[in-house]
């Protein structure tokens, strides 16, 4: 086989065969395709698409380049959930110890964020001594005795995503969704779980800015996992305002700490126990989504998922004392309010550009060495739909470095306050 013929199939928009795409993919893999040609064949990609067989046969061959987590000793079926990303996510904080706590198995990696969007790791890593890195057996033995564990990634996962993503984040080659839906699935099915629910996000702050396109691209990647015989399911939901009122990793833990006894925001819950319904469902822990709802509410409101958060906060090293005074475990040295400039409505939120500010003020890395400051990031206090007069709080920015608040002149500005009445956005558009 020869890869420039490879690339000038796809460049003349013929399908590939899984033998052609295992080839490149090995070469990719063993550095023998060099760079050059393995962005000229993400380009044609880009450019010409691929059919679903052909995006199948690319995330198992990427699946095959790298290690594979055997998850067999941890007793019944495993429950994953991926969220494409977005601002102000804390879902794996919440639904983790929530199925947990109804039964549900979660054994799950993590990632670091970088960019705007904080990874989970960070988050959990704002509660002292909380420990990412457990051994394999411990990570095994610690879900089967109280059903969830979330570490950072180990071993070699998916060698060649590595590869593809660093150079598909310098040749314009992003945002083309065999290659999405490939990159994501390839690592979840080296997660080992049995069971996905993909939480694919639309709006200004996630990779798909329309409904359409979000659909497009959940629906690629649970026909990859149901290929590869995963249980699959996938919500389309609104990133077009940040997700709940805060941005930052201890504030999005305290405020998944305050959803999980029952004080947080109800979007976020709603979104929480829709998930979990359908986690719990995948499971056999229930017959339908509608009963697993009723199922986590049920331990929602008796604190067993917030007692389970702590168990498992506890179990992996961190010091849960630190959620007996939730105010001062988000205390920050310095702090500004923004002021809206005018009455009105809140018509939109530019997501990204908050995302970005919160990274500014610390929360985030713009450069992978880059270290986090846990106590920086934003609590917000306006949203899409609220009515606003001149001089209201929209928002609060918080650091522990004065410089970092004082360069953010901004703010006000990803508010976007109109005369006209606007209805609040669905959160979740779809659920397939
Ligand atoms: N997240 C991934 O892991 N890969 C992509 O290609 C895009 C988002």
């Amino acid at each position: 086989m020869n890869i420039v013929e490879i690339i000038e199939k796809k460049r003349d928009n013929q399908n590939l065969s899984s033998d052609e795409i295992q080839f490149w993919i090995e070469g990719v893999t063993d550095s023998s395709i060099p760079d050059y040609q393995t962005s000229a064949l993400l380009m044609a990609i880009v450019l010409n698409g691929m059919t679903q067989d052909e995006t199948n046969a690319l995330t198992k061959s990427m699946l095959h380049s790298g290690d594979i987590i055997n998850l067999d000793d941890i007793v019944g079926k495993k429950v994953d959930k991926h969220s494409t990303g977005g601002v102000g996510d804390k879902t794996t904080m919440i639904l983790s110890p929530l199925v947990a706590a109804c039964g549900a198995k979660v054994a799950k990696m993590s990632g670091r964020g970088l960019g705007h969007t904080g990874g989970t790791l960070d988050k959990l890593e704002s509660i002292p001594n909380f420990n990412i890195n457990l051994e394999s057996q411990a990570f095994i033995d610690q879900v089967n005795d109280i059903n969830v564990a979330v570490v950072g990634q180990t071993g070699n996962l998916v060698y060649a995503d590595k590869v593809l993503y660093s150079l598909r984040d310098v040749t314009g080659t992003v945002n083309a969704i065999p290659l999405i839906a490939s990159s994501i699935m390839s690592k979840k099915l080296a997660g080992g779980a049995n069971c996905i629910l993909l939480d694919v996000k639309y709006g200004e702050g996630a990779f798909m800015k329309t409904v359409d396109e979000a659909k497009e691209l959940a629906q690629s990647m649970i026909l990859i996992g149901e290929s590869m015989d995963l249980e699959m399911n996938a919500m389309i939901s609104n990133m077009n305002q940040p997700l709940g009122k805060t941005i930052g990793n201890a504030l999005e833990v305290y405020e998944a700490v305050l959803t999980l006894k029952n004080q947080g925001p109800k979007e976020l819950e709603e979104l929480c126990l829709i998930a979990s319904g359908i986690m719990l469902r995948q499971a056999g822990l229930a017959t339908s989504d509608e009963q697993g709802y009723e199922i986590a509410l049920e331990n929602l409101r008796n604190g067993n998922a917030y007692r389970t958060f702590l168990e498992w906060i506890a179990a992996q090293g961190g010091d849960v004392t630190m959620f007996d005074d939730l105010d001062q475990f988000i205390e920050s040295n310095h702090a500004k309010q923004v002021i809206a400039k005018q009455d009105g409505f809140i018509h939109d939120i530019h997501a990204l550009e908050l995302g970005m500010v919160s990274m500014h003020l610390g929360a985030g890395r713009q450069k992978v060495e880059d270290t986090i400051d846990y106590k920086a990031g934003i609590i917000i206090q306006k949203e899409i739909g609220d009515s606003v007069k001149k001089g209201d709080v929209l928002c609060e920015l918080l650091s522990s470095n004065p410089i970092k608040i004082k360069e953010v002149d901004d703010a006000e500005a990803c508010f976007i306050i109109t005369s006209d009445e606007r209805e609040k956005p669905q959160l979740i558009a779809d659920v397939l």
